[in-house]
């Protein structure tokens, strides 16, 4: 942001991206991070695609693998955020159950709906997978073959199929602003 405004971080948070696969939570995520980077806020990703290949790896698509999975991630979470860090997760977490407790362990939980219709992210079909998952080839799919819970209550409601990702990703910030995560500070230095 170039107006003449910085943002500070306040309070340790995460920020929490739940919805199908290809709904956008990494785009938006990506966008997110690099300004609040570019902002000198302390920012750790931790993206459900990239969690699954260490922290969870073996881990199946099971609802008890999900959650323990979820679990993980909201573990890691809170260690960073009660450290003053502000933590991007980016993960399906299909069970509003497992992402409710995340939100009592870690407090400072922005939930965010990353929400499109099952139709549009398989019309996306940013990594081939939906066509295998109607094939039958994947089984346990969210949104085809498994169930996906949307969150009762989120911060954020996000309809990507309505609006850009650049769009969607100012909303964000705005929220943390709102919930007094951010602050706006004018830059006195600037002429
Ligand atoms: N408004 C939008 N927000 C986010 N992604 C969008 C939007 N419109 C189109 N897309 C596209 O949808 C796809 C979302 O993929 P991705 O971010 O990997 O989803 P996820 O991480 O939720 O599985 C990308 O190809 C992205 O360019
Ligand atoms: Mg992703």
């Amino acid at each position: 942001m170039d107006n003449g405004n910085s943002l500070k971080i306040k309070n340790g948070f995460t920020l929490w991206f739940t919805g199908l696969s290809g709904a956008g939570k990494t785009t938006i995520t990506d966008i997110v991070e690099k300004q609040l980077r570019h902002e000198q806020v302390p920012i750790e990703v931790l993206d459900g695609d990239v969690v699954r290949t260490n922290l969870s790896k073996g881990l199946g698509f099971s609802r008890e693998d999900r959650d323990t999975n979820v679990l993980r991630i909201g573990f890691v979470a809170d260690l960073l955020t009660r450290n003053g860090v502000g933590v991007i997760v980016s993960a399906i977490s299909p069970y509003k159950e497992a992402r409710d407790e995340v939100r009592r362990n870690v407090g400072d939980f922005v939930e965010v709906f990353v929400d499109a219709p099952v139709e549009v992210c398989a019309d996306r079909d940013v990594k081939g997978l939906y066509a295998k998952a109607y094939s039958g080839e994947i089984p346990e799919f969210t949104g085809v073959s498994d169930p996906y819970e949307a969150p009762a209550a989120p911060e954020l409601h996000l309809h990507t199929d309505q609006e850009e990702a650049e769009e969607s990703a100012q909303r964000v910030i705005e929220k943390l602003v709102e919930l007094d995560y951010l602050e706006r500070v004018q830059e006195t230095s600037r002429a």
